[in-house]
């Protein structure tokens, strides 16, 4: 009866017992080498996963209604979210004019017909899609733009780090 060993030397097979044998041992051969090459590979794949900025829940989305916004402040970013003709946008809260907070209340972001983002500072109007300044001392400058979903219920948004 053929010896198992992970050797890398051939046995010829006789019978289906040494078959099995044989194609065991190269099983074992695969997986072991793979098992070093996990070593190397496995952090090259993994660290990026771990920097990379992971979705954040931040409400339940029926909190959320048509035309009005809500401001966060998690892990130190200050940011918002409103929901405009049924979508969901989400910017830093920052006006690129001072790089101060934009709202006049809390959770107040849109002007008074809620068609525009304002500037509570000095009243500079952005686009609600885009977050492009329109109007005032920020002009054709935007908004830090983040990425929001809605999913299963609830709204994600992915905060940049630092
Ligand atoms: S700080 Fe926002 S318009 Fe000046």
């Amino acid at each position: 009866m053929a010896n198992l060993n992970t050797q890398t030397q051939d046995i010829q097979p006789t019978g289906p017992v040494d078959l099995a044998l044989l194609v065991v041992r190269r099983l074992v051969n695969v997986c072991s080498q793979f098992c070093y090459a996990s070593h190397i590979f496995f952090p090259i794949l993994i660290i990026p996963m771990l920097l990379t900025p992971q979705p954040t829940v931040l409400l339940n989305s029926h909190e959320l209604e048509e035309g009005h916004s809500k401001g966060f402040i998690i892990n130190g970013t200050n940011l918002f979210v409103l929901r405009h003709q049924g979508n969901l946008v989400a910017y830093l809260n920052s006006c690129p004019h001072r790089k101060v907070p934009l709202e006049w209340l809390p959770d107040q972001f849109l002007n008074s017909d809620k068609q525009f983002i304002q500037c509570a500072t000095h009243g500079a109007l952005f686009t609600i899609e885009q977050g492009l300044c329109i109007s005032g001392p920020c002009h054709q400058e935007s908004l830090t733009n983040l990425c929001v979903e809605e999913r299963g219920g609830k709204v994600y948004c992915t905060i940049p780090r630092g």
